[in-house]
């Protein structure tokens, strides 16, 4: 079975859209796909057409500490059609970022209960939120895999490095080792400026990166306000078709041979660095176009996120509020 999160603390960069449509993608092959909505905003479950308003229970009822009836996520599933199973999430799963401060294990409990899951699956996605907090490290513990979705903006591309540095300072700290890969997503070729960035990511960031792009495709926006997955809405749709290609180069890829060896922190480095000098060419040409204002819109990117305070605690050894040791 394989454990795969879609995350970046970047907001609106494609993460729930790349979690509704790998799954279905992969269950339209014939793999049998369980998808985790493990955000608050609860978007892959209401992209899938299930109000989490009527739920009466949800992934948060799963993971809280609070003594419930210990329900498995067996005990939450929604069919959503054949292969194709989720854990649907609502708000009140923001409640657990307190519930779990200051709690022994509390990074395991998604794993945990992954580990105990009697239905077969052979993929498990993770919709990650838009946060670096206690959900999104329960889903690094929890998956082998991520898929960095980067929109093309600069503080996307930024996101990447930072998530990637994160990644392997908690594989420093706690030995789990995650394959991460970045995904291009909101490709508008007709932008130069998303030409230049697609051109200087996959120079510069090689095999990090998916060979597929998912393309600007307004369908996938419609598709979530029809609560299906594009291929179920428009079979014609390139999004469908990216998201085809993207299952399907998944699959080719075993995880082990995926991805390459990110042991060091001077790759990180690096790839910080070549963030930076992208950041600094963008400035100093302004004669690139900026992105649409349509592809803008919908950016929500939060600077509240707490990653810097974490990595800083991680980096300087003070990791006890975050990992116990029984873990390392
Ligand atoms: N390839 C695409 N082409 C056009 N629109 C897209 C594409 N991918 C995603 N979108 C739209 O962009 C918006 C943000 O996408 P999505 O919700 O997947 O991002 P996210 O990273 O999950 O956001 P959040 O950080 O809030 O969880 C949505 O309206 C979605 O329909
Ligand atoms: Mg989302």
């Amino acid at each position: 079975m394989r454990v795969i999160a879609s995350a970046n603390q970047k907001g609106g960069c494609g993460k729930t859209t790349t979690a509704i449509n790998l799954s279905s993608s992969l269950s339209s092959k014939g793999e049998r796909v369980l998808l985790i909505d493990f955000d608050p905003q609860a978007h892959a479950t209401m992209g899938l057409n299930i109000m989490h308003s009527d739920l009466e229970k949800s992934i948060y009822h799963v993971i809280t500490p609070k003594d419930y009836k210990f329900l498995r996520i067996e005990d939450i599933l929604v069919p959503i059609k054949d292969n194709f199973d989720l854990a649907p999430s609502s708000l009140i799963l923001s409640a657990v970022e307190q519930e779990l401060s200051g709690l022994e294990g509390r990074e395991n409990r998604l794993f945990r209960a992954i580990q105990a899951l009697k239905k077969t699956y052979d993929y498990v996605v993770i919709d990650c939120p838009p946060s670096i907090g206690h959900l999104c490290f329960n889903a690094l513990r929890a998956c082998q895999e991520v898929i960095i979705p980067i929109d093309m903006s600069l503080f996307s591309l930024r996101g990447v490095a930072k998530l990637l540095e994160f990644i392997i300072l908690l594989k420093d700290k706690t030995g789990h080792d995650v394959k991460s890969r970045a995904l291009i997503t909101m490709y508008d070729r007709r932008t130069r400026y998303s030409r230049v960035v697609l051109e200087k990511v996959k120079t510069e960031f090689g095999d990090n990166v998916f060979e597929t792009v998912i393309r600007y495709n307004i369908r996938l926006r419609e598709t979530a306000d029809h609560g299906l997955p594009v291929g179920d809405y428009d079979k014609t749709a390139i999004g469908h078709k990216d998201y085809e290609n993207l299952a399907e180069e998944v699959i080719r890829l075993e995880a082990d041979r995926m991805y390459p060896d990110l042991n060091t922190l001077s790759m990180t480095e690096d790839i910080l660095q070549k963030t930076e000098e992208y950041i600094d060419m963008s400035v100093k040409s302004p004669e690139l176009e900026q992105p649409t204002s349509e592809m803008e819109e919908f950016s929500t990117y939060s600077p509240q996120s707490n990653y810097s305070e974490m990595v800083e605690a991680i980096a300087t050894g003070s990791t006890n509020s975050f990992f116990n040791d029984e873990d390392r």
